[in-house]
């Protein structure tokens, strides 16, 4: 690590973690053994093949539940769910205010209305409390997605949802394998969406899967999805390369806690950068993000894009968050039943650290914590940096 007394990397000075963001994916012995075997034996170019069936399998094992259907990316899981629960044109699906921009365009190219709901003050998750004001007569389904290291409050969605038999969508595409309230994440509603994003935990470069135990919603994917051939499929290549990360899950999530867990520890005197965690009973994150909730007011006024583009000169994947829902989209597209103001901050606050460094066991948490100290006291000079939020390619 270097001189914290050298000024900022993005104002000339030597970056403090130099090696920069790990690459993702990684290249595991395993994952070439597997392109070895998808070569050799051709798989890799085949329509159909064992692969694929090996996937569901795993993913049902690993998750306890009767269906799992695979298909090419998370944001068609999200539509596969949507229709498996049968929403159509004038229906309602409530969410989160701040959530993936295509969980919100899906609900939108169903022909059906988003429903946005404020975030909690503490964690920035959806405000649960706010959801019973929310349902309505025409409300078809809800849809919850934890985000950033923060998990929603399950039991609580479950317990208003069920008596009414409004189905819950669960969107585990940023933390696949964790656990919250003594469930495997994804089994705490009807339905679970998974991705498999070339950034994400399991990396296929593309791919996404539904799980269920209702047989109903997988017959109507089936449906929807078979014309004589697979409307979104996942191809055999794909297939075979997550069974082994399926396998390494665990182990990595639990790497991750601890690593993440130590970050927060050097973070623990540092003002203004409050890491999103949970406090949920019997639950654990999984971070495809360590979510921070940035308060520029302890940086002098520095904004986030500028923090965010400090530290990555630092060698930290440190980004912007979402885009919250209502800023980004015109108010006929949806209804918002009371003010968001916690997502007027998340809009502007939330700042997301990569996983990729998760995995790496040397003293990276110092480095982190003493690049937010040096931002901190040069942040006088990095107020003249353009406002250019740092591109982000990776959701
Ligand atoms: C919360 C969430 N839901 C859905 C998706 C969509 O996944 P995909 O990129 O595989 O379409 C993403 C992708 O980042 C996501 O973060």
């Amino acid at each position: 690590m270097s001189d914290t007394r050298q000024p900022p990397a993005v104002l000339g000075g030597a970056p403090i973690y130099p090696a920069g963001p790990p690459d993702w994916p990684l290249m595991d012995p395993e994952i070439e053994q597997v392109f070895a075997e998808l070569i050799q034996t051709g798989d890799w170019g085949r329509y159909r093949g064992p692969h694929g069936d090996r996937l569901r399998s795993a993913l049902k094992e690993y998750h306890g539940c009767r269906h799992a259907h695979l298909c090419s990316s998370g944001t068609a899981a999200v539509e596969l769910a949507l229709r498996a629960v049968g929403v159509r044109e004038g229906d309602e699906v409530v969410m989160s205010a701040y959530d993936f921009k295509a969980n919100f365009t899906n609900i939108a190219m169903l022909g059906a209305i988003p429903v946005l709901i404020d975030l909690r003050p503490d964690d920035w998750q959806v405000d649960v409390d706010q959801l019973e004001n929310a349902i309505g007569e025409k409300t078809k389904a809800v849809l919850v997605t934890h985000l950033h290291g923060g998990l929603v409050d399950l039991e609580q969605v479950r317990a208003i949802c069920e008596p009414r038999g409004i189905p819950v969508i669960e969107d585990i595409c940023q933390l696949e394998g964790a656990r919250i309230q003594g469930r495997i994440a994804g089994m705490g509603g009807d339905i679970g969406v998974l991705s498999f994003g070339g950034s994400k935990l399991l990396s296929a470069g593309r791919g996404g899967a539904v799980i269920t135990n209702s047989d109903e919603y997988q017959q109507r994917i089936t449906i929807f999805t078979e014309r004589g051939n697979d409307l979104s499929p996942l191809s055999e290549m794909q297939a075979a390369i997550l069974l082994p990360q399926l396998q390494q899950l665990d182990q990595r999530t639990k790497i991750r806690l601890d690593t993440a867990q130590r970050l927060f520890a050097e973070l623990e005197t540092c003002a203004g950068l409050p890491p999103i965690r949970t406090n949920l009973r019997d639950s654990f994150p999984g971070y495809y993000k360590v979510g921070f909730q940035y308060d520029p007011s302890e940086f002098n006024g520095l904004s986030r894009d500028q923090f965010s583009q400090a530290m990555i000169a630092e060698g930290f994947a440190v980004h912007p968050g979402f885009r919250s829902l209502h800023k980004i989209h015109s108010k006929r597209r949806y209804r918002a039943p009371a003010p968001l103001r916690v997502a007027d901050l998340a809009d502007e606050n939330v700042l997301v650290l990569h996983h990729p460094i998760l995995l790496e066991q040397s003293d990276w948490q110092t480095g982190f914590a003493q690049a937010v100290d040096k931002i901190r006291q040069f942040s006088d000079d990095l107020l003249s940096l353009a406002e250019i939020p740092p591109k982000n390619d990776r959701n």
